[in-house]
C-alpha cells in the first residue's frame, strides 16, 4: 500500500515540480515504485521536466471520467518510476472521495505516489492535501517565501491536517549567501514557518539545464546526494540535514 505525498508552497515558483521529480528519481534509484502525479491543472510540467512530453495522451482526470483505463494513462520513465500527466481543467464536481477512488487504483501497485499541487491554499492543494499521508513543504530562504510557506502550513493545519503530517523542504539554499547575511538560514527558516524540516536543496543552475538539455543530475554532484538524502529520510533513515 502507498504512501501518498503532496508537495506544496505558499508562492509559486519556489521550486515544487523541480523537487518532485528529483525526489522521485532518488526514491526509484532507492529501488521504491514511484508514481509521479502532476496535480497542476492547466499548468502541467512534470512530462517535459521526465521527458516524457511527446508521449501524452490521457491525464488522470480521463481515469476519473473513464476515458480510459488507469494502465493507459501512466507513462513509463523507467520500471520504478511513472508519470500521471495533469488535465488542462477539472469539473467542480471534483471531490476528495472522487480523487481518492482514482489514487486508489494506483495504491497497490506503488511504494509511494508523490502529487505536485500548484501554489497557494486554492481548491487543488487543499484537495490533494486532503488525500495525503504526509504535506512536503517547499519554501526558498527569504522571508516572501518564509511567511508563504507559514501560512501553506497554517491553512492545512485549519483543514485538520496535523502538524505531524507537514514537512519543510528549504530550496535554493546558497551557503555563501547565508552567511553573508542575504539570505535566511535553517533555523531562521523553521522559527518563521514552525515546520518540521525534512532537508535542504542547494542553489543548482543544473536543475534549471534540466528540462531543456535532457541530462539528469551528475551522480557526483552535491544536489544529486543532497536528493538522495531526503529520500533517505522519506524511507525513515537517519542520515544528516546538511550538505
Ligand atoms: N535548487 C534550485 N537551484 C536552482 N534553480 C532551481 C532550483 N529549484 C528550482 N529551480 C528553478 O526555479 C524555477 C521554478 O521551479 P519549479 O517550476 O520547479 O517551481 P514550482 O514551485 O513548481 O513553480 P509553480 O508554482 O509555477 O508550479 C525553474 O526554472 C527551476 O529550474
Ligand atoms: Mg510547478
Amino acid at each position: 500500500m502507498s504512501k501518498v505525498f503532496t508537495v506544496v508552497s505558499g508562492k509559486g515558483g519556489v521550486g515544487k515540480s523541480t523537487f518532485c521529480t528529483n525526489v522521485a528519481i532518488s526514491l526509484a534509484e532507492q529501488n521504491k515504485k514511484v508514481l509521479l502525479m502532476d496535480g497542476d491543472a492547466g499548468l502541467r510540467s512534470l512530462d517535459l521536466l521526465l521527458s516524457v512530453d511527446s508521449m501524452v495522451v490521457y491525464d488522470w482526470l480521463d481515469i476519473i471520467e473513464n476515458r480510459c483505463d488507469y494502465n493507459k494513462a501512466r507513462l513509463f520513465f523507467n520500471d520504478n518510476l511513472q508519470l500521471l500527466p495533469a488535465p488542462i481543467t477539472y469539473p467542480d464536481s471534483l471531490t476528495k472521495e472522487i480523487f481518492m477512488d482514482m489514487v486508489g487504483k494506483f495504491r497497490e501497485e506503488y511504494d509511494y505516489i508523490i502529487i505536485d499541487s500548484p501554489a497557494g491554499t486554492g481548491e487543488l492543494p487543499l484537495l490533494y492535501a486532503n488525500c495525503s499521508d504526509m504535506n512536503i513543504v517547499i519554501a526558498t530562504p527569504d522571508e516572501v517565501s518564509a511567511r508563504s510557506a507559514c501560512a501553506v502550513g497554517n491553512a492545512l493545519i485549519k483543514q485538520g491536517i496535523g502538524e505531524d503530517k507537514l514537512r519543510l523542504i528549504i530550496n535554493r539554499f546558497d551557503e555563501k549567501a547565508v552567511k553573508r547575511g542575504k539570505l535566511l538560514n535553517i533555523d531562521d527558516m523553521i522559527d518563521r514557518t514552525y515546520i518540521r524540516l525534512l532537508g535542504v536543496v542547494p542553489e543548482d543552475r543544473n536543475l534549471m539545464y534540466f528540462s531543456v538539455t535532457e541530462n539528469l543530475l551528475s551522480d557526483h554532484s552535491n544536489t544529486k546526494f543532497a536528493f538522495g538524502n531526503i529520500a533517505k529520510r522519506i524511507l525513515g533513515k537517519e542520515v544528516p540535514i546538511l550538505l
